[in-house]
Order: structure tokens, then sequence, then C-alpha cells
């Protein structure tokens, strides 16, 4: 028996695919490495390149690895983008879950867990936001995610695929030890930006919008460290294994941060100043968003270990250093060729 992680080659999923290979679980990876990397997943592990999309392709790795769990995270995540391209968003994140599911139901596959999102949540009249809070997202990748979560629904009461659904709030940092990390070279994530600027490889960064009704004007919210969000995972695997219920549950700590205070945790982390320029509203923000994040405690048992903003901030720091000095070595390497 074999779990099947999606995306594995990306950010959280390579995160993912460590943790598993950790607790000795077999795993498999399917990625188009759009936006993932080789080098993310660890050693001994099987990478298929291609789309969750290719109903051929997934069948046939189900077979071949006898897969019995799926652990989907491969998708497009940039808001701002889902409302340029909102077929793109659509046909990446809602028409290939629907092939990957019904591959899924095809080949036996007994557990799903996906990455839903709080942007389903739109802009929440009520913070914290339960896990009961009407669903009105704001972008197309909101609602890209939540088609994927009601076909989720549907397919459990005419299948035996379980699921678990887990909506994401603000995921950062980076593996403790430094396996992997948030490495696309454009993200546009607060920490991932701020931490680039505090390294010089960005000259200065913005702070769009100043005027929310926040405690200091800026938007706020949930950060959740990326090795908790993965053991969240990891608990809701064991929930369907042990034949728990299908679930939906938020993912966050439960506790906001503006932007002004994730920006000075990174001056701290980075020890000195770094420029920070003022803008105006980046469109489709919410003010507030965070989490009521006691279910995934109670039903599932989950432990948070990270939930501090300092430890997140310096381990997302730490792995854009190591990041930069892999470039520098690269770099130096060209030259001396
Ligand atoms: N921000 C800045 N400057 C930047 C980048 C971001 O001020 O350079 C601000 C944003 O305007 C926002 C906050 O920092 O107020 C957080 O922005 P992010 O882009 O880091 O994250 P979002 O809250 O927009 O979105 C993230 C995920 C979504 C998820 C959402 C749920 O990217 O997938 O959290 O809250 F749906």
């Amino acid at each position: 028996m074999a779990i099947l992680v999606t995306g594995g080659a990306g950010y959280i999923g390579s995160h993912m695919v460590h943790a598993l290979a950790d607790a000795g679980e077999s795993v498999v990876v399917l990625d188009n490495l759009s936006t993932g990397f080789r080098e993310a997943i660890p050693g001994g592990i099987q990478l298929f390149v291609g789309d969750t999309g290719d109903q051929n392709l997934v069948s046939a790795i189900m077979k071949a690895c006898d897969v019995d769990a799926v652990i989907h995270f491969a998708a497009s995540i940039v808001v701002p983008d889902s409302v340029r391209d909102p077929l793109g968003y659509y046909r990446n994140n809602t028409a290939n879950a629907r092939s990957l599911i019904e591959a899924a139901v095809q080949n036996g596959v007994k557990h799903f867990i996906f990455s839903s999102t709080a942007a389903v949540y739109g802009n929440p009249a009520d913070v914290p936001v339960t896990e009961e809070s009407p669903t009105v997202p704001m972008s197309p990748y909101g609602t890209s995610k939540l088609m994927t979560e009601i076909m989720l629904h549907d397919v459990a009461r005419a299948h035996d695929l379980g699921h678990v659904i887990l909506r994401y709030f603000n995921v950062a940092g980076a593996d403790p030890q430094q396996r992997t990390g948030q490495s696309t070279p454009m993200a546009t994530h607060l920490i991932k930006v701020a931490v680039q600027t505090a390294l010089g490889l960005r000259p200065q960064m913005e702070v769009f919008g100043t005027d929310y009704p926040t405690p200091d004007g800026t938007c706020v919210r949930d950060y959740i460290h990326v090795t908790d969000l993965v053991r969240a995972h990891a608990a809701a695997l064991a929930h369907l294994r042990r034949g728990g219920p299908n679930l939906t549950l938020n993912c966050g700590y439960g506790r906001g941060y503006s932007v002004l205070q994730v920006i000075e945790a990174v001056k701290r982390a980075a020890g000195h100043d770094f420029a920070v320029r003022y803008s105006s509203r980046r469109p489709g923000d919410p003010a507030t968003i965070v989490a009521a994040a006691q279910r995934a405690r109670q039903i599932l048992n989950w432990r948070p270990a990270y939930d501090d903003l300092d430890v997140i901030v310096g381990h997302a720091l730490a792995w854009e250093e190591h990041l930069a000095a892999a470039e520098r070595h690269a770099n130096a390497g060209a030259r001396s060729a």
C-alpha cells in the first residue's frame, strides 16, 4: 500500500513527503514540476512527472503502486492570478481534482486528504471563522477549491472514498532541519517577500493598505508553520485509517498578526532594518481572517509545536539564506567553469 502525494515537489507537499518518509510510510509523488523542484523530494522516493488531470497516468500509478490514500496538494495558489485567469484555475484546481477523484474511486483508493483554503470564507463577517461559517469565496481561487470540497462531499455519499478537507490559513516557515522550504523565486506571500527583502534580494517591500479596520490599519492573518500543517495531515490520515468520519477542519493557530507585526518579526530575526513602502490596498484582501482552531485539536488530537511567529519567521529566513548560498555557489561554479 502506498500514499500518493500530488504536488509533492512543491512547498507544502515536499514537507509532507519528508514527514511521511521519516515515518517509514511508502510514498509516491506526482508533480508536473511547474512550480515544484525535483530536489525538494527526499532520495529514494519515486517521482512521476505529470498532471493530476492525466487520468491514464494517475490510474496507472494507482495500480502499479497499490495506492490506498491520496494527499492532494497540486494546485495553482495565487489569488490575484486566479482573477486574471479564472479558467486556468478551474482547470487546474477543479477539473483536475475531479479527474483525480474519479481515478481514486475507480482504483479503490480509500482515503483522500484535500488541501483547501481559508479563501473559501471570503471576507468573513465574524472572526474567528469556524468551519460552519458561510463559504462565500471572493476569488476564482477560493471558488475552485470550494467546488472540489463539494465534489468530495457528493462522492462520499456515492462511493467508498473517505476524506478530510483541511482549510489552510497562512502557511509559512520551513522545515526546521532545512531539508526543504518555500523555493518559488517569484513568491508573493508576505513572509517570503519580507525575508527576501531582509537579505537584500529585493531593494524594498510594500505594505498593501494601512487603512483597514484593524488595530494598526494593516491586514491581520493567522500564520501557521508548515511543519505543524503537515502534522495535521498525518493526523488526518491516521483518523481515516482508524475508520473515522469525513471531516472539514480549519488549520490555523487561532491567533492573528498584522502585516506590520510580521515585518517587525522579520526585522528582529534578521537583526537589522530594511526598506518598507506603504502602498494602497491590494484588491481582494479581507481585513482580518483568523481561524477558530479548536476542532482539529479536539478531533485529531493535533498539537502544534511551532505556534510562535518568531520561530516561523526564523525558519523562513534560514531557508532563504540557504537558497541564497546555493545560488551564490552555483554562480561561482558557472564562473569558474
Ligand atoms: N502583503 C503585503 N505585502 C506583500 C505581500 C503581502 O502587505 O508584499 C499583505 C497582503 O496584502 C495581506 C497579507 O500581507 O494583507 C498576507 O498576504 P499573503 O499574500 O501572504 O497571503 P493571503 O492572506 O493573501 O493569502 C494566503 C494564501 C491563500 C489563502 C489565504 C487564506 O496565499 O491561498 O492566505 O487566508 F487562501
